[in-house]
């Protein structure tokens, strides 16, 4: 435990790293991988590039930092990171590396302001978080291995099947290698993918969310592929994916982990709320919902710029079929001419609270939304709107965490 000295010193931090704590996370990282090129092979050069990851990380120790007398209170934000880092494979021989380059990273910004003693504090203080974060990810590992079915690192998977869901989304079934068991998984839940694409120094991982319910004899992921544009470079691992990778060939995957998961225990009825490839979790969610409740309320909300782009359309109204409970409703921000002829969409725009609210019978829902930032943000904005409980929001960032306020 910290004494209560370093404790305030910490605190009387807290001011300056919310202004620099994205110039101290830049520096860490710069140093960092100097000193440790190989952690090139488990960072994702992307989310480095665009600075998402800088933020994310500033934001954990400024919230770190506040609650340092009683990190208990920030335990939902720990383990939504420790989720990550064990789908990743992080060890604890990990933590002295980022914590020496974090501290130096903290005196080269403040300059003479970084006094050795507030530099001691924040040495603690790095101890005891790296502590909770070790702490909590051992019992992940264990977790994870210990499942039937379940594994440690990363495991060979065979492409059993690719198929295209959209002019953009291609599926991947995976089987293990092995022939063994497969664990099991709550939907919503992501997999890691380890691959090294043909002429890049390093490897590179990335999440995907598993697309389909579990029970299944194969893992499925969904791929949109990041053609890139003006501002974004192309995604090395989704083009590698679609282009290259065929079916036969060997991908690496950790255990499922993640904690975007169905809220059974409150029993509301259920609204699923995806833009673009956000879809994936949502497929997995619902396949689940309409296993486990078929006459419950349920509804499915997706929006995509138009037919061409919206992947997975058979498989809901298969399932809808099925299930009396299940409404889904379709959103296109730009339909084509076809789209409109054959009226395949129930809403032409981005989606607005007050059609929103038309299309949920009761409000009093649970709320699971994942897509693109700016999508989500507006979600967020309707669900204020429409005065639903923060505590029944729950969603899923693509990559590192962000804020759903928008800037
Ligand atoms: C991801 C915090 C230690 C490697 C993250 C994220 C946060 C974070 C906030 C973003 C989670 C998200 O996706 O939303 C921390 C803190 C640490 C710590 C506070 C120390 C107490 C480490 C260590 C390593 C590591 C020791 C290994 C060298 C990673 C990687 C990612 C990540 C590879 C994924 C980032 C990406 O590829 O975009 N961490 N981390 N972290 N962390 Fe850590």
């Amino acid at each position: 435990m910290l004494d209560t000295h370093t404790i305030n010193v910490i605190k009387s931090t807290v001011p300056v790293l919310e202004t620099e704590g994205v110039h101290i996370t830049k520096r860490f990282y710069q140093t960092m991988f100097e000193a440790h090129p190989e952690l090139l092979n488990i960072f994702n050069h992307a989310n480095q590039k665009q600075g998402r990851q800088q933020v994310a990380l500033a934001n954990a120790v400024y919230m770190a930092a506040l609650h340092i007398d009683r990190l208990e209170e920030i335990l939902p934000v720990v383990k939504q990171i420790a989720h990550k880092h064990r789908s990743l494979g992080i060890r604890p021989d990990q933590y002295p590396i980022v914590g020496k380059y974090l501290l130096q990273a903290i005196q080269d910004v403040l300059g003479e302001a970084a006094t050795p003693e507030i530099l001691d504090a924040w040495a603690k203080a790095y101890g005891v978080i790296a502590d909770a974060f070790i702490g909590i990810e051992q019992e992940m590992y264990q977790a994870a291995e210990q499942q039937p079915g379940g594994w440690e690192g990363f495991r060979a998977f065979t492409v059993q099947r690719k198929e295209r869901e959209s002019a953009v989304i291609t599926s991947f079934y995976l089987v293990p290698q092995d022939g063994g068991e497969l664990a099991s998984f709550e939907p919503g839940q992501y997999i890691s993918v380890k691959v090294h694409v043909p002429g890049q120094p390093y490897e590179q991982i990335r999440q995907y969310s598993l697309s389909d319910g579990p029970g299944q004899p194969y893992y499925r992921i969904s791929v949109k592929r990041e053609d890139g544009d003006d501002v974004r470079p192309a995604g090395q691992v989704s083009v590698y994916l679609h282009e290259q990778a065929q079916e036969g060939d060997v991908l690496y995957l950790s255990a499922p982990a993640g904690d975007f998961q169905l809220q059974r225990q409150h029993g509301r009825p259920v609204v699923l709320i995806s833009g673009g490839v956000g879809l994936t979790p949502m497929m997995s969610m619902l396949r689940s919902l309409a296993a486990e409740q078929p006459q419950a309320g349920i509804t499915f909300i997706h929006a995509a710029s138009n037919s061409e782009l919206h992947a997975m359309r058979r498989q809901v109204e298969e399932i809808a079929s099925e299930c009396p409970g299940l409404s889904a409703y379709y959103c296109y921000s730009t339909p084509t001419e076809l789209d409109r002829q054959n009226a395949v969409f129930h809403y032409e725009g981005y989606l607005q609270p007050d059609w929103l609210k038309e299309m949920v019978p009761n409000l009093n829902a649970d709320y699971y939304f994942c897509g693109p930032l700016p999508f989500m943000q507006a979600v967020n904005t309707a669900l204020d709107q429409l005065e639903v409980p923060v505590e029944q929001r729950h969603y899923e960032f693509f990559g590192p965490a962000a804020s759903l306020v928008a800037s």
